[in-house]
C-alpha cells in the first residue's frame, strides 16, 4: 500500500454538509483557505484547461455578498413569491461564515473541450476542497441555491457570460457534534460486466 488508505476512507466517509446556522464563532484562517484552494487545483481537467476559478469572500467581503444577494432577491422576487425564510438566509449565511468561496468555471476560449467536462473538472476541484476541509475539521455547505445561476451573479463575480457560477461554499467551524451520513450500498449503484 502506497498511502494510509484508512485515513482517506475516513475523510471521504466523514465529509458532511454542515449549514452555516450550525457554525461556531471560531474563525477559519486565510492560510487554511489557501490550502483548500491549492488542493482544488490538483484536480484533473481534460486538456489541462484548469477551468476552476474561485472568488473568496472574507471579512467585509462577507457583508458585500450578504448585501448583494439579499438586495437582489428583494428587487427581483415578486411580492407573492417572496419567501421570508429564504431572504433571511441570504442575509445571514455569509455573515455566519468565516469565508464563502464562489465556485466558477472559466469557459475555454476555443470551446474545444465540451462544457460538461469543464464543469466536471470544477466539481472534482470542489471535492478536493471538501475533503481537505474535512481533514481540517471544517464545516462546509455547497449551496447552488439562489442566486447561483442568475446573470446578475456573473456580473457581481466579474466572470464572462460564457463562464458559469456553480455555487457557493460556506465555510466555518462546526458548533456541535460532527453529523453522520448514509449511502446506498454499491450493489444498488453498480453493474459488473465480466463477460
Ligand atoms: C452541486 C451541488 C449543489 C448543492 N446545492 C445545495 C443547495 O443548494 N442546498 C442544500 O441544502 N444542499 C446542497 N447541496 C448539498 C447536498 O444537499 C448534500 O451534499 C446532500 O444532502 C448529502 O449530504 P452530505 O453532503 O452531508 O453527504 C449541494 C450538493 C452538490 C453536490
Amino acid at each position: 500500500m502506497k498511502y494510509d488508505l484508512s485515513e482517506i476512507n475516513n475523510i471521504i466517509e466523514n465529509r458532511r454538509t454542515i449549514y452555516p446556522e450550525l457554525f461556531s464563532s471560531r474563525k477559519v484562517h486565510k492560510e487554511q483557505i489557501d490550502r483548500l484552494l491549492m488542493n482544488a487545483t490538483w484536480a484533473p481537467s481534460h486538456g489541462m484547461t484548469q477551468p476552476w476559478r474561485f472568488k473568496v469572500f472574507m471579512n467585509d467581503g462577507l457583508k458585500k455578498l450578504s448585501k448583494y444577494q439579499s438586495e437582489l432577491y428583494q428587487t427581483i422576487i415578486a411580492e407573492d413569491d417572496f419567501n421570508e425564510m429564504k431572504f433571511e438566509k441570504l442575509i445571514n449565511r455569509p455573515i455566519l461564515s468565516s469565508a464563502v468561496v464562489a465556485i466558477c468555471m472559466q469557459r475555454q476560449k476555443s470551446k474545444k473541450i465540451p462544457e460538461i467536462e469543464e464543469i466536471e473538472a470544477v466539481a472534482c476541484a470542489v471535492q478536493n476542497i471538501l475533503l481537505t476541509a474535512t481533514a481540517y475539521g471544517l464545516a462546509v455547505h455547497w449551496s447552488s441555491g439562489w442566486p447561483t445561476y442568475r446573470s446578475e451573479t456573473k456580473q457581481f463575480l466579474n466572470i464572462q457570460s460564457a463562464d458559469r457560477c456553480l455555487g457557493f461554499l460556506y465555510i466555518g467551524y462546526p458548533a456541535d457534534e460532527w453529523p453522520s451520513g448514509q449511502r446506498k450500498p454499491i450493489e444498488y449503484v453498480t453493474d459488473w460486466i465480466n463477460e
